[in-house]
């Protein structure tokens, strides 16, 4: 079978089923033959061996039964990098990308004298903190990142692509609950896309959520569960500034939380994405408090 056969046959089992179908199935066809995309555009009458077409077609009715993308590609798009990605992991989004746009400006404002220390809580797949690693390198910023999860699975993604990018002296993984595993380390900031969907709707949201650990996506019957948790242990700590992406709907939740706990003076500020959602916070202890 000719590659060109090969797509008409896989976009005619993925249509109406999914958006793209035929640029879907050019991706997992680039992915079965670890090729590129020049390759497919120069090469379509190129002849599948039996192997490659076998391959290919298990990978399409992967998608046809709504298994995400990525997961069968084994990559994600994420600030402009692809990243290797496996269902140990949350396939990070592309509103997260905004947070690491937050995180950076806040640590500007640091204006650090000694090397900034930065806490990840929940790494997943590592998309983040790499980001966030490789926007601070090329400010010339000195830093060290601590990146936990609960998820030993995630863990091992984010290793993995770590080494990909070379920040293994820059970016420290640990599986900790929490703050649990931390011991006595000061963060002068902490970043956090924590959970935050309510347990009720499981099993009620779009089918590729279903492929995607319950522990990256649930939280508790509001979905704030984690949060609550969190800000309780970040106002008992001495650590001044925490960044969250949360639910669109939770600002009411996370204001009245941080009303509830905090001790001292605090700002609370709420972001937005590009659809005008509030979509995350940055929570500052006051400089004296
Ligand atoms: C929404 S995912 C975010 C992953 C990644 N940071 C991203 O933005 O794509 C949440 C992550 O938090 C982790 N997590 C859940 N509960 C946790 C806990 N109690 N302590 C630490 N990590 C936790 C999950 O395993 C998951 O990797």
């Amino acid at each position: 079978m000719q590659i060109s056969e090969a797509l008409k046959k896989a976009t005619k089992i993925l249509y109406q089923k999914i958006e793209s179908p035929r640029k879907e199935s050019e991706k997992i066809l680039l992915s079965t033959l670890k090729k590129d995309l020049t390759f497919l555009i120069l090469n379509e009458d190129f002849k599948l061996t039996q192997e490659e077409i076998d391959i290919f077609f298990k990978k399409v009715a992967r998608r046809a039964s709504g298994e995400p993308l990525e997961y069968i590609t084994n990559q994600v798009s994420f600030y402009s990098k692809i990243f290797f990605i496996d269902y140990g992991a949350l396939i990070p989004r592309p509103e997260t990308e905004i947070l690491v746009d937050f995180a950076f400006q806040e640590i500007l404002k640091l204006s650090p004298k000694n090397q900034i220390q930065i806490l990840e809580i929940g790494i997943g797949s590592g998309a983040l903190s790499i980001s966030l690693a490789e926007k601070l390198e090329n400010a010339n910023l000195d830093f060290k990142i601590i990146g936990i999860d609960i998820s030993q699975n995630a863990l091992k993604i984010a290793k993995k692509n770590i080494e990909n990018f070379n920040y293994s002296s820059k970016i420290q993984i640990l599986q900790s609950d929490l703050f649990q595993n931390l011991h006595s380390q000061f963060f002068d900031l902490i970043i956090s896309n924590p959970p935050y969907i309510s347990e009720n709707l499981k099993g009620k949201l779009q089918k590729e959520l279903e492929f995607e650990p319950e522990i990256a996506l649930f939280s508790g019957n509001d979905g704030a569960e984690l949060f609550r948790r969190l800000l309780k242990e970040f106002f008992n700590r001495p650590e001044k500034i925490l960044i969250c992406e949360m639910g669109f709907d939770q600002k009411k939740i996370i204001q009245d939380e941080v009303c509830k706990l905090a001790n001292t003076d605090y700002q609370l500020i709420f972001y937005q994405d590009l659809a005008n959602l509030d979509r995350g916070f940055i929570l500052k202890k006051k400089i004296n408090s």
